[in-house]
């Protein structure tokens, strides 16, 4: 039998982790709020969760970049503190393996890696320059060279001057000064170099190009973002009316710094399609899922990163010098085609115990669609909180809030395995 169960917090008190799960920092409080919901015309304990106090979104003390720490659209980040709850609380606070199929900046993987609580994850997410960074800081395989040599092939790739090319010709001056432009074309190409000349493994090839992508994005002249670059490159950052033109970030130099490395931990990261994939993973008994939920393509918002991190140089279009993206586009963020994609996964994926799904009430599939293709493999429970959507995202309103959701399906035994 099915158990819809959505739940509310309604205690006005703070939660706190529980200690054990606390190791070293003091973990971000949630606070609860909200009066008893009825969602779906179904009884419910519903629970509405707010999170009071923001995970600090900076670099880290020592200045090395951590990769889970960026921009991307939808990411978790400021989320962890519930995800983490909400999952131990539910599958325990040891999960031999976990599966995250939307991976974006890996951060909620990394957060539970890092918490000692996933033993071992598997990462998948259909953009290159999301898996790249990913592989190259976390692995699998070691890095060849080492760390301390990387660090030194780093800094002599940040040293290399301007070289004017493909960067420079499409995204010089709108998406990039085109000094960075060219200091980009200059790094990426020399990558290449050193990979064909066999100075680099796999795994420090990617770390390479990642520190390259965290570096390009930390001077992009975009509000976050590739969909559109901000004009007035070459003007000043402000109107004589005081009027935002040109963030002053974007006029800074490009500065190549290895992200954080995590040597030890046992990660697989693949590129490709989360469902197509999904049979041929490892075996895991907790899957985090986080997919697009409407309709902006993550290829669309992120193509200039995606094609540093493939660096094929393809033909670009239009204003916003796009290439042709076939093959990226996702069916999560076509409505047509999203349940269809939700059942696949569910199907094909190989989970043992749990799944948990993050769907804001905005997405593109209806709630009571994913209950329905949730319950057909357990119980299924539903927690709700206010998110403040920023950014990107926020559209016309940097504070609008929706209600993001968290589904969490315990797995029926009898489910079977793809
Ligand atoms: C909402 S974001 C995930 C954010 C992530 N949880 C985080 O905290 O950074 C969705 C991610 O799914 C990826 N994606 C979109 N369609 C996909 C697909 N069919 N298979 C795998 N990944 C996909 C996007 O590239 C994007 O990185």
């Amino acid at each position: 039998m099915t158990r819809i169960q959505h739940i509310r917090f309604d205690a006005m008190q703070p939660i706190r982790f529980p200690e054990k799960l606390v190791s070293g920092k003091t973990p971000h409080m949630l606070r609860s709020h909200g009066p008893t919901a009825t969602v779906s015309g179904i009884r419910m304990a519903s629970r509405s969760t707010e999170l009071s106090a923001s995970p600090p979104r900076r670099a880290a003390r020592d200045g090395v970049p951590d990769p889970w720490n960026r921009k991307l659209i939808g990411s978790k980040f400021r989320l962890l503190p519930f995800l983490e709850e909400a999952i131990v609380a539910r599958a325990g606070a040891r999960v031999e393996t976990l599966l995250e199929p939307f991976a974006g900046t890996g951060a909620l993987a990394c957060h539970l890696l890092r918490r000692g609580i996933a033993q071992r994850a598997i990462l998948v997410d259909l953009l290159a320059c999301n898996a790249t960074i990913l592989r190259g800081c976390l692995g699998p395989g070691r890095l060849q060279p080492g760390s301390r040599e990387l660090h030194a092939i780093a800094a002599e790739l940040d040293a290399l001057p301007p070289r004017p090319g493909y960067a420079t010709r499409v995204w010089g001056d709108r998406y990039f000064t085109a000094r960075n432009a060219a200091r980009i074309d200059a790094i990426r190409d020399e990558i290449e170099r050193r990979r064909e000349a066999g100075e680099l493994g796999e795994r420090a090839h990617a770390l390479l190009v990642g520190a390259l992508l965290l570096a390009a994005d930390g001077v992009a002249n975009t509000v976050g973002q590739y969909d559109a670059f901000l004009k007035h490159l070459g003007g000043p950052c402000y109107d004589e009316r005081g009027r935002h033109l040109v963030d002053g970030k974007a006029k800074a130099a490009l500065r190549l710094r290895l992200p954080r490395i995590e040597e030890e931990r046992r990660v697989e990261v693949a590129t490709g399609d989360a469902v197509a994939l999904a049979p041929e993973l490892p075996v895991a008994d907790v899957a985090y899922l986080d997919p697009p939920y409407n309709q902006r393509q993550y290829c669309d918002n992120y193509h200039v990163l995606e094609s540093i991190a493939r660096w094929e140089k393809p033909p670009v279009r239009g204003v916003t010098a796009k290439f042709d993206r076939t093959g990226l586009r996702s069916d999560w963020s076509r409505k047509r085609l999203a349940a269809g994609a939700l059942e696949a996964l569910l199907a094909r994926a190989r989970v043992r115990r749990w799944v948990f799904l993050s769907y804001s009430s905005e997405g593109i599939i209806p709630a009571e669609t994913i209950e329905a293709i949730l319950a057909r493999h357990g119980e299924v429970e539903v927690l709700e909180h206010d998110y403040r959507v920023f950014g990107n995202g926020a559209g016309r309103s940097r504070d609008r809030r929706v209600t993001e959701r968290l589904y969490a399906l315990r797995l029926a035994p009898d489910r079977g395995e793809a």
